[in-house]
This record gives structure tokens, sequence and C-alpha cells, in this order.
């Protein structure tokens, strides 16, 4: 039996085994969920050891395990290392869920649920594919996994592993799908992600909370100061004013610009799917270049003072946000917090002091479309979706991905399938049918094409 005909007649099991696990709430953030974590890692490791790897163990870390499995078939020949994540974002705000996060449903050819398609429906569509091969006597190549439980929180302790066990990740190239397609209809591969440095900053202003009328418009309110100075952080034209962010951005050429914009893009669907009248970013660049190739600042979250019901008259002493900087290729992650804690610290008038605490941040990635890794997905992509890849570069982070590069010395292979409509990390997540169905096609297709590739060189 060939690996696509063995796919064919276990299609519905593979389907109902991804329910089975969207309905752990493997929720890395949140460490009440710390045990279902590790019921995630346990439902990983048995459905690696199913599909027939020689190696499937739990490796335990501070934070979250991470799950290893291998399958050396014959060490001349090439190894594949798959890289996912079975930890999923929190599923809030519970209430703009149309149905429970961790009881997938199936509709309109779609599954809902928190996780499905960041990234578990994704992940799982790899040793699913890996099973077909395997059971069907049809593995071309040595196969390693290595899926982790902390993406969404920084990847610290897959930093490490990774430092630790470079022998034995040994390989040729890293496959991931953890990124979207532009549309069913224009499959693509993505070939840049952007970086990130994320910051929490606190404003204090008087010693406590004072009353409003009493004190209001003698002492300067924390959290005016901080919408003051968070508005300071971008001009007229939507550049962002830290002194120095952008001397390492790489600037593009009009051929190389053009090229971004020739990917299928529609300003109009766009606008309508988000419900907006206009766009907006920085001057001089389009949609599809602000999030490819320009960095940006957003604040993530932002609080303090009284939210509850009704009115409290109180002006705060503290004021919060959470702050996230996407950055482009030759930006550093480190240098950028430095730059943006060091201005922050200045623009603050003396009423308030100012506090800065760092989170995890990472390096932006670049993928070559010249090495046989990405061929190799290019012909499956087009086997299975009928249609050439485009590249595209997506404003996503993948902080491991650089990491990959720098430790391990392999490039990654951005296989990913998913579509920008899937919700990830908001409400009513989903992942088509289609995408899991169609994407498992297309990883078996990527591991004959590049065993065959390889063999040519
Ligand atoms: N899978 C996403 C990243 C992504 C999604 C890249 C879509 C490109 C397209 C990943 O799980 C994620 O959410 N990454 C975080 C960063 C991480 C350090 C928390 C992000 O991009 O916010
Ligand atoms: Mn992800
Ligand atoms: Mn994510």
């Amino acid at each position: 039996m060939t690996a696509l005909a063995y796919y064919k007649e276990n299609k519905e099991r593979f389907l109902s085994e991804l329910i089975e696990l969207l309905r752990i709430p493997s929720v890395s953030a949140d460490s009440k969920h710390k045990g279902d974590v590790v019921r995630g890692a346990e439902f990983i490791r048995q459905k690696l050891s199913e599909a027939g790897t020689d190696v499937a163990e739990i490796c335990k870390t501070p934070g979250h395990p991470i799950v290893y499995g291998e399958k050396i078939i014959d060490a001349t020949k090439p190894t594949v290392l798959i890289y996912g994540h079975y930890d999923v974002q929190p599923p809030d705000p519970l209430e703009l869920w149309d149905s429970p996060p961790f009881e997938p449903v199936i509709k309109d050819g779609k599954i809902f649920a928190r996780g499905a398609s960041d990234d578990k429906g994704q992940m799982y569509m790899h040793i699913k594919a890996f099973e077909c091969l395997n059971k069907t006597g049809s593995l071309p190549c040595n196969v390693k996994f290595m899926i982790e439980g902390e993406e969404e929180v920084g990847s610290s302790h897959l930093e490490i592993f990774i430092n630790e066990n470079k022998e034995r990740l040994a390989g040729d190239v890293i496959l991931i799908s953890d990124t979207s397609i532009i549309s069913n209809d224009h499959p693509s591969i993505t070939v840049g992600l952007r970086g990130l440095s994320f910051v929490e900053v606190e404003l204090t202003g008087p010693n406590r909370d004072l009353h409003s009328g009493i004190y209001g418009g003698a002492v300067d309110n924390p959290i005016n100061v901080l919408c003051k100075m968070i508005a300071d952080l971008k001009d007229e034209k939507g550049q962002i004013t830290i002194p120095g962010f952008y001397d390492d951005v790489i600037s593009y050429n009009d051929v190389e610009r053009r090229l971004i914009n020739e990917a299928p893009f529609d300003l109009e669907d766009y606008k309508s799917n988000l419900e907006l009248d206009e766009v907006s970013g920085e001057e001089g660049y389009t949609t599809l270049e602000r999030i490819g190739i320009r960095p940006t600042l957003d604040v993530n979250g932002i609080w303090g003072g009284y939210t509850g019901e009704g009115a409290k008259t109180v002006l705060p002493s503290k004021a919060y946000a959470k702050i996230s900087m996407r950055l482009v290729p030759n930006q550093d992650h480190e240098k950028i917090t430095k730059l943006f804690a060091d201005h922050f610290q200045r623009a603050a008038p003396k009423s308030v002091k100012v506090k800065i605490t760092l989170h995890h941040g990472g390096q932006a990635a670049m993928i070559s479309t010249d090495s046989i890794g990405y061929k190799a997905a290019a012909a499956a992509i087009t086997d299975a979706w009928g249609k050439r890849p485009i590249p595209t570069k997506e404003g996503g982070s993948i902080p491991i991905v650089a990491l990959f590069q720098q430790v391990l010395v392999l490039d990654s292979i951005l296989l990913g399938v998913g579509l920008n409509s899937d919700a990830i990390h908001s409400p009513n997540e989903s992942f088509g049918l289609y995408n899991f169905y169609t994407g498992i096609e297309t990883m078996i297709g990527f591991h004959e094409h590049y065993a065959a590739m390889m063999e040519r060189e």
C-alpha cells in the first residue's frame, strides 16, 4: 500500500485523534493548567510511539516538557527534524466563543477549538504523515520530532535543550508547520518572520490612589501620562520615534518591493474581513510591506485605576502597559529592548517613576528559496494544492527559528498551511479540514521529494 492510500483509509481516525488532542487545555501561560500541559505531552509521546518511532520520550525541563521522538532508517540517509508546539494560548475572553474552546466542534468544514490551527492541528499533520510513510514501509529518510510545550511563552527551555542536545538533534533540515498560506487558492511558503521585543511598563505617580476631585488637576495622573508617552512613540507618519530604532533595518530596492507586492492580496477583502473602513500604518508602504518588511510597535494591553462596575472617582497611583515591537531581519531584539527602555525612561516627566520589565523576545528569520528544503517544499505544495507556492514574508514570530540557525546551524522550512482567517490567539480559532488533510498529503510529499532531491545532489 502507498502512503497516500494508507492516508485515505485512515483519515477519519486522524481527525478523531486531533479532536482528542484539542480537548486537552494545554495552556502554557497558566500554571493552573500545568497538569494539562503534561497530559498534552504524554498524548504526543504515545502517538509518536504508535506511529512507529524507535524513540519517543518526554524530556522534563524546569518548565513544560519537550517531547522527542526519532526513527532512524539508515544513518547514510538525510534527516528531517520536525519542530512544532503542543501548548496553546489562553482562550480568554471565554464569552466571545460560540462553543467552548476545549470542546472541539466541526462546522462549515472547519474544526473550532483553541490550538486547532496554532499549532496542534498543524503539528499533528506531521505525526500522521510520518505514520502513513512508516506503516507502509515507504519512509524515505530519517525523521526526528521535537515538539515543545512553551512556544507561546517564549521557548526558554527549548533554547537550553537544543544547546545541550546538538548531536542528538543533528540533521539536514528543520520542517515546521506553524505559519499561514495566503489562501487555499494561493498556497504559499513563508520565507520571512518578524522578530520580537516585548516589554511591560509600570508608571507610579502619587504613593496611593487619590480622590480625583480633591487632587485632580494638581497631581499628574499616571494613566494620562502613560497615554501621552505611548502616543508619542509614533509620529504622524506612523514611524517609531525611539532614537536609533531604524538604524539596522534593511531597506529593500524597487525590484524586491515589487516582488513582495505581486503576491495576491485584496485590500477590500482584508478590510471587510476585519470590518474596517480604513487600514493604517507607516506612510509610504503597502499593507504587505508593513507586515513583511517593516518593524512596528503596539500596545498589547493597558490597565490601571478603577475598571469595575459603575463610577469610582479615583486618581490612580499606578498605570501599566504591555508593549510589543515586531522587528525585521538585522534588528537585534536585545539592542531594541535597551533602546526602548532608555528612551522611555528619558521621556517620562519628573512626576512619575518608570519601571520596565523585559519579557521574552527573539530575532527575525529569513529563509532562502535556493535550498533543497525549499525546493522540496515547493514541489510538495504543487502536488497537493495543484498550484506553485508563492514565497511570502509574514508578520508573526517564531523566535526559535533564528536559534535553530545559530545553534544547530540548520535552516528551517516554514511549511505552514493555516489561514489568517483561522483566528489564532482569538476567540473561535479554527482550522479547515481541507487544510488539515491537504497538509498531511503535503508533508508526505515533502519527505519523498526531499529524500529524492538530496539523493541527486
Ligand atoms: N505560530 C505563531 C507564529 C505565527 C503565526 C507566525 C502566523 C506566522 C504566521 C506562534 O505560535 C506565535 O504565536 N508566536 C508569538 C511569539 C511568541 C514568542 C509568543 C507571536 O508571534 O506573537
Ligand atoms: Mn504557533
Ligand atoms: Mn501562537
